[in-house]
């Protein structure tokens, strides 16, 4: 069942260029954006919303956070992102015009359900799924649904389902954009064809392993690790240390990179990695300012960039890169050096890949 590969979680991050060709079929044989993709009468839920409300856990939370830059810079609408857990608590204003996205691989997450719930309660009755599980309980509640068909997730840490969740909420991006009239022809076409060579890109993304690899050796001893990344790359950071932290249980945190003198550069000494997400895009340059304050303090670099950034090796600064930088589907190329680096990390440390302890797959308590 597990072929070449030593665990579940490896064989399903090499998954992934299938899982998001799976996932994309419907838009390409459908050869666009259209409200359909999302179930019968979803142009009359779609057409007029005014905002979009997210509600996810964990990994899907961090797909969700990705979504809102997509989301506000494609759509033009406002877009906000709730931990289902304290959103369900809280005392929410809610625009029942607003679309409520949930996001869920299992589809049986109590919180994301409840989320749910309290949202229609609140008169929002404009729902949508993103879901692995079909006729799960969270789309079974839900008007809309988009599937991913990442296939079943057995490693507790998720990895396929994440992409393909962030390919499914591009689509959906785009599908919001056309239908109010800001995604022209030539947009579309330019987004079905980033969507088309994804595949490609994330097999290239997966060729870097051996790489990475050579780095896992440094990471092991370490009982402490920082992210950080910018803009719609600190989503990817955070996901970074969150699947370091599941399966290698080496502390790990991440931040906004222009974060970093407001506090966590207090941490930074000799024995802090620092891991950078810092791609060929409009925040760089900030990236690479940001990152001078850790060298400064001695902090060792791991940096994943791509090809034409020009980011250069140097004491201290390892870099890998990816054949080119992909534009606004970025963040998917990008997830996948953090998923090895963890997986490799933790593979050092000995520790139960598939199933870290304390964790379950599927989080059907409170
Ligand atoms: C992390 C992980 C969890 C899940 C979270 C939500 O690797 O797998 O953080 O993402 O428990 O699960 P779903 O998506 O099934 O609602």
């Amino acid at each position: 069942e597990l072929g070449p590969y030593r665990h579940f979680m490896q064989k399903e991050i090499h998954e992934q260029p299938r899982a998001i060709a799976d996932t994309i079929e419907a838009v390409m044989d459908n050869g666009g954006f259209s409200a359909e993709l999302f179930g019968d009468n979803a142009q009359s839920v779609l057409a007029d919303i005014e905002g979009v409300q997210i509600l996810a856990c964990g990994t899907s939370y961090y797909a969700g956070l990705t979504a809102r830059y997509w989301i506000e810079a494609i759509t033009g609408l406002p877009c906000a992102v709730d931990i289902a857990s304290e959103y369900r608590y809280r005392r929410v204003v809610a625009n029942p015009k607003h679309l409520v996205v949930t996001i869920s691989q299992s589809g049986e997450t109590l919180d994301t359900m409840e989320a749910l719930k309290y949202a229609k309660s609140l008169g929002h009755d404009r729902t949508l799924s993103i879901c692995n599980v079909p006729e799960s309980a969270i789309p079974r509640a839900s008007r809309l649904v988009y599937y991913t068909r990442a296939g079943a997730e057995i490693g507790v840490a998720s990895t396929k389902a994440f992409t393909t969740q962030l390919v499914a909420l591009f689509t959906l991006t785009c599908t919001i954009a056309k239908l109010r009239g800001q995604l022209d022809a030539a947009q579309e076409a330019d987004h079905l064809d980033s969507l088309r060579q994804l595949p490609g890109s994330v097999q290239h993304a997966l060729n870097l392993e051996p790489q990475i690899t050579g780095w896992s050796d440094r990471f092991a001893p370490k009982q402490h690790a920082l992210f950080l990344g910018r803009g719609m790359h600190y989503p990817i950071a955070l996901e970074g240390a969150l699947k370091l932290k599941e399966i290698s249980y080496i502390h790990a945190e991440a931040y906004p990179a222009g974060e970093l003198k407001h506090g966590p550069l207090a941490l930074v000494d000799s024995e802090m990695p620092v891991v950078v997400i810092a791609p060929n895009d409009s925040l760089l340059e900030k990236v690479k300012s940001n990152i001078q304050e850790v060298r400064a303090r001695g902090g060792e670099m791991f940096v994943f960039t791509d090809a034409d950034s020009q980011f250069g090796e140097s004491e201290g600064v390892h870099v890998i890169r990816t054949p080119r930088h992909v534009g606004v589907l970025s963040p998917i190329v990008h997830a996948i050096p953090v998923q090895l680096l963890a997986y490799h990390a933790a593979l050092a440390r000995g520790t139960d890949v598939d199933k870290p302890r304390n964790l379950a797959k599927s989080v059907t308590v409170e």
